[in-house]
């Protein structure tokens, strides 16, 4: 069997301000080529921050392990930040991650179509039908030439989840992709979403609210344990899995 694709160990991330200090430890985290991920937790608990650091986007404080195996080579993450190698990091995410955002994160001046050819386009992957393919699966085909400022809350959460999937990555990290609509769409949406990335082989990361509906869709639940002080301005959340 392949080995992780994500190997942590003693990851810890610590956010201080003005009277609060937060802090996410991950003690031990393997996840696994394929696997389907949720990170279910309330506001403030560090899904985003833990997942930020996944996207190689944010610094851990501290790490003993940090390994990233893909395509059969194996990265260490925590070297490549103790070295301040961010163009390398960037160049990972680039090629091998999709992030799909919580605000969709579209490009306003952009068309749908522009949005999703953005990925392969920074990679400089030609175009193989695969966005149009893309944007027939998720419903978008009628509005490829709109912009975002056109389009339905729901049909901008789907156009990132194509922009997410065009340049065929080998994870997608989702924070909240269906946060803003309602509950019946978001599990539609979600349902779409990981039956693309369940065709495609593709590991998949997603932090969410909602547990019922994830539920039925067989992801993994990390498991996480969140700590406040009494007067609530030191919190710690422990993540492991
Ligand atoms: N840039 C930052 N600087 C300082 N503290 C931060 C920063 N970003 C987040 N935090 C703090 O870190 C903690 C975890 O935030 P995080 O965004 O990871 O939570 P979350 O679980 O994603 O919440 P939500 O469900 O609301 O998106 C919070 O207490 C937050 O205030
Ligand atoms: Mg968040």
């Amino acid at each position: 069997m392949a080995g992780p694709i994500y190997e942590l160990k003693e990851v810890v991330k610590t956010r201080a301000g003005d009277g609060y200090s937060f802090r996410l430890r991950v003690p031990s985290l393997r996840i696994s080529p394929g696997e389907k991920i949720a990170l279910i937790g309330e506001s403030g608990c560090g899904k985003s921050t833990l997942l930020d650091m996944l996207a190689f986007v944010l610094q851990p404080s501290g790490c003993e392990r940090f390994r990233f195996n893909v395509e059969g080579k194996e990265h260490d993450i925590a070297r490549a930040w103790k070295r301040r190698r961010q163009n390398r990091l960037a160049a990972l995410r680039r090629r091998h991650l999709g992030y799909v955002m919580q605000t969709g994160g579209l490009l306003p001046y952009l068309t749908v179509r522009e949005n999703m050819e953005l990925s392969r386009r920074i990679l400089g992957m030609k175009d193989d039908g695969t966005v149009a393919a893309l944007a027939r699966e998720l419903g978008l085909h009628r509005h490829l030439e709109k912009r975002p400022g056109e389009l339905s809350t729901g049909e901008r959460q789907r156009v990132a989840i194509g922009r997410a999937l065009a340049h065929r990555p080998s994870i997608v990290i989702a924070d909240e992709p269906t946060a803003s609509v309602d509950p019946f769409a978001a599990e539609r949406i979600m349902a779409i979403f990981i039956e693309m990335v369940e065709a495609r082989n593709i590991t998949v990361i997603v932090a969410s609210h909602a547990w019922r509906h994830i539920k039925q869709l067989g992801l993994r639940r990390l498991a996480h344990h969140t700590r406040r002080s009494r007067d609530g301005s030191l919190a710690e959340t422990v993540v492991s899995g």
